[in-house]
């Protein structure tokens, strides 16, 4: 669990941008808990931690697309590429984030290196 930010930071209903070991993550904060997502929208990039959140999903706010905060996955193409979702612990008034894979390294076969 790395710190990633305090509880004050991240207003009720709202998401905020940190960054943990180089990479961009978006916490939220909803009246069920806290919720954490890679913040890259995958269809064009755009900041998930800006979006709208509602009804247990964040809504990019470049394209619309709607992503579970529990999973990642895209409600609104099922099929279609998700986003990483992090595990969240808040701990008095600390917010620490563990790290799950991106999505994409997740579903892709390593393939051994040739000599
Ligand atoms: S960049 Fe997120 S829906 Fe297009």
């Amino acid at each position: 669990m790395t710190l990633a930010c305090n509880v004050e930071d991240v207003p009720m209903g709202e998401g905020r941008a940190v960054t943990i070991a180089g990479r961009r993550i978006a916490v939220f904060r909803t009246r069920d808990g806290w919720y954490a997502l890679d913040d890259s929208c995958p269809h064009m990039g755009g900041p998930l931690s800006d979006g709208i959140v509602s009804d247990q999903v964040v809504i990019c706010p470049l394209h619309e697309r709607r992503y579970e905060l529990a999973s990642g996955r895209l409600r609104t193409a099922p099929g279609e590429c998700g986003v990483a979702a992090h595990r969240v612990s808040v701990q008095d008034d600390e917010v620490h984030v563990s790290l799950g894979a991106p999505v994409a390294a997740s579903v892709v076969d390593p393939v051994p290196a040739r000599a």
